[in-house]
């Protein structure tokens, strides 16, 4: 739902909120960087660490100190509601299992939705020290700089990314069908293992598009903000346009974004 006409809302000091409470869960992700103890199964590949869990704690706890008020959402915790029409939406570790493997790709995500529009996102990778962010209307930044996407202008010359959901052996023939598809025109395609990071990078023009069926909320709020205030065109693969709550994203510097609907069409 878009945010009343001529509402003025000022979101920096939710801004500065949720950069305290990503700077408060990296530093429980940093500590377990490499030392993990515990590692539990959710279902399919998907596992959750102390990690997930140590940062999450954090995360909420600055959010509900600063705004008691305020929904929750949040990957491990589930759905707290809240009194106001504001919900934080919150994946404390995005790439489990590339943190879970020493592989430094991972982040936090923290997203704020009023009336169910998303305002603001960040998306924090501790060991990169790459903070994106965007505001509704504001552009998106990297580290407090500007970003845009990229002016690549076909698929062939562009390098794409992807991702394979937790329970891909039951969609196994439309996400391999797609993947074929991309991968016989793009210049490359590469699999991250975080979605949020995906997203970023499509904003700062690192890759030209980003798809991946069977996201969460929590996978994409603040990152498809970003790609979408770097200048990026955010949709579904059927070109609808694009809410947390849908669950296949394409996100992409909008000059191909039409061929990649083309090659997403099975
Ligand atoms: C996962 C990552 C991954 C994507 C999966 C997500 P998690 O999130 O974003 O890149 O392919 O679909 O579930 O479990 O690491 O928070
Ligand atoms: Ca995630
Ligand atoms: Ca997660």
């Amino acid at each position: 739902m878009p945010i009343d006409e001529g509402q003025i809302m000022d979101f920096e000091p939710h801004r500065q909120v949720a950069v305290a409470a990503a700077e408060k869960g990296a530093r429980a992700l940093q500590s377990h960087f490499g030392n993990i103890l515990r590692i539990r199964k959710k279902v399919a590949q998907e596992i959750v660490t102390e990690a997930d869990t140590e940062s999450e704690k954090e995360i909420l706890a600055v959010i509900r100190s600063n705004f008691p008020e305020h929904g929750i959402l949040s990957e491990e915790c589930g759905l707290t509601t809240g009194s106001s029409e504001y919900r934080w939406i919150v994946d404390p570790l995005d790439g489990t299992v590339n943190f879970a493997h020493q592989v430094s790709i991972f982040c936090i995500s923290i997203a704020l939705s009023f009336k169910d529009a998303v305002v603001l996102g960040i998306v924090f990778n501790p060991l990169s020290g790459e903070l994106f962010s965007a505001m509704s209307g504001q552009g998106a930044q990297l580290n407090g700089l500007p970003i845009q996407v990229s002016s690549i202008a076909s698929v062939t010359e562009s390098l794409l990314v992807t991702g394979f959901p937790y329970n891909v052996n039951e969609i196994f023939d439309p996400i391999i069908t797609r993947y074929g598809n991309c991968l016989k025109t793009a210049q490359g395609i590469r699999r991250l293992g975080s979605a949020a990071l995906d997203l970023c990078y499509v904003a700062c023009g690192r890759f030209e598009g980003f798809w991946e069926q069977n996201l969460k909320p929590w996978d994409t709020a603040a990152g498809a903000l970003i790609a979408a205030e770097a200048g990026g065109l955010v949709s579904t693969f059927s070109h609808q346009p694009y809410s947390v709550d849908q669950m296949e994203i394409l996100a992409t510097n909008g000059h191909i974004h039409q061929e990649m609907i083309e090659l997403l069409r099975i």
